[in-house]
């Protein structure tokens, strides 16, 4: 008579969705209470919903400003004082409508929204905040180019006191979790929730995000650099020499101008990326809060580094909802050879 069979091992070849991945991460974790499961679930079902818009956006029409104009006359301005399409906007209520419900979430904070949108106080259960960038390259999607969402869940302080903004940007909110949906050849999903980085694609035949890479590790050097080559005479004096430099190592380019797009390039390859301070933009562009916060703490998690010029992305200390820092981030020793440039 024949043993009975012992069950496997897990092994690389299992199938593994989302879902079971976080909930197998939280049995690793015996204080875990499943607080991430829920508010993940609520961010794939987002996200799922957004790439399905986004893949419909030219059948269905939506092309255009949230005031219906066509594309070239749009004055639909958002808080940033920047052009707000229509799938911004649809992208914004999406996420909300699929987090608002979720009990533990204190209050949302998106890109679109001048004020967060604060759900419950402590009392109420309320002990997370999530950050979002609803659709970040939007203008991308008027020529078929990758798009995506961007997120961070923020655990908030304990002290009952705090609530509202004022938690939001307390200094022991700590990021819990930060990841990005890309809408590009194929709905991607990259995660971390501070134990490595995961990568998830979006099965669409069974509507469920598949673990395809888990514990990703970007190389610590490679000569590719992303950055919008046309602001180069009002870059500061270092990014301008390490440029110089590049140019003459054999470097090559790729520069998407979908945040989204151009990170997980960055992850999956190497090089570096930046989005530096101009002299017309001392601040940078990049908000920290629902962009550079969120790909700072997954580049770091797969080995990388994420710094401003002046410090890691995730020492600053955020004073307002909607600030701006200068981005520069990707392989190790990239990073660390521009932060030399910038420091001579
Ligand atoms: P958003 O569409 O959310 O406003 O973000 C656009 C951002 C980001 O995706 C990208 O890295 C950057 O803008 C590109 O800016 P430039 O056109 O100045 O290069
Ligand atoms: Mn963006
Ligand atoms: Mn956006």
């Amino acid at each position: 008579m024949s043993q009975p069979q012992t069950t496997p091992a897990w092994t690389d070849d299992n199938l593994m969705s989302l879902q079971s991945h976080i909930l197998s991460e939280e049995r690793h974790h015996p204080s875990a209470t499943g607080d991430f499961s829920w508010i993940l679930s609520g961010i794939s079902l987002a996200t799922k919903t957004i790439a399905s818009k986004v893949r419909r956006a030219r059948i269905e029409d939506v092309i255009g400003d949230a005031a219906g104009r066509p594309f070239g006359e749009r004055d639909g301005i958002n808080v940033q004082g920047e052009q707000q399409l229509k799938l911004d906007v649809i992208a914004n209520e999406v996420i909300k409508a699929c987090l608002g419900s979720r009990a533990n979430i204190a209050a949302l904070v998106s890109e679109e929204d001048q004020e967060p949108t604060i759900l419950r106080n402590r009392e109420s259960g309320g002990r997370y905040a999530v950050f979002f960038d609803p659709l970040d390259g939007s203008s991308n999607i008027d020529v078929s180019v990758g798009v995506g969402t961007i997120f961070g869940i923020v655990r908030l302080p304990d002290e009952r006191r705090v609530s509202g903004t004022e938690a939001i940007l307390h200094e022991k909110a700590t990021v819990a979790a930060a990841g990005y949906v890309l809408y590009g050849s194929s709905t991607v999903m990259v995660l971390t929730t501070g134990n490595g980085v995961d990568m998830f694609v979006l099965d669409q035949s069974i509507g469920a995000y598949v673990l395809v890479k888990s514990k990703i590790k970007l190389p610590d050097s490679r000569r590719i650099y992303s950055i919008n080559e046309a602001y180069a005479s009002r870059f500061p004096a270092g990014v301008s020499r390490w440029l110089q430099w590049a140019h003459e190592n054999d470097y090559t380019s790729r520069y998407i101008g979908s945040m989204v797009a151009d990170v997980h390039r960055t992850l999956l390859k190497g090089g570096v990326f930046l989005y530096p301070q101009t002299n017309d933009r001392p601040e940078g562009k990049l908000r920290l809060l629902y962009e550079a916060m969120p790909m700072a703490m997954i580049i770091e998690q797969a080995g990388g580094a994420a710094v401003t010029g002046s410090g890691r992305i995730l020492d600053v200390a955020p004073e307002a909802l909607h600030q701006r820092v200068p981005v520069i981030l990707g392989s190790k020793e990239e990073v660390a050879h521009i932060q030399r440039c910038l420091d001579n």
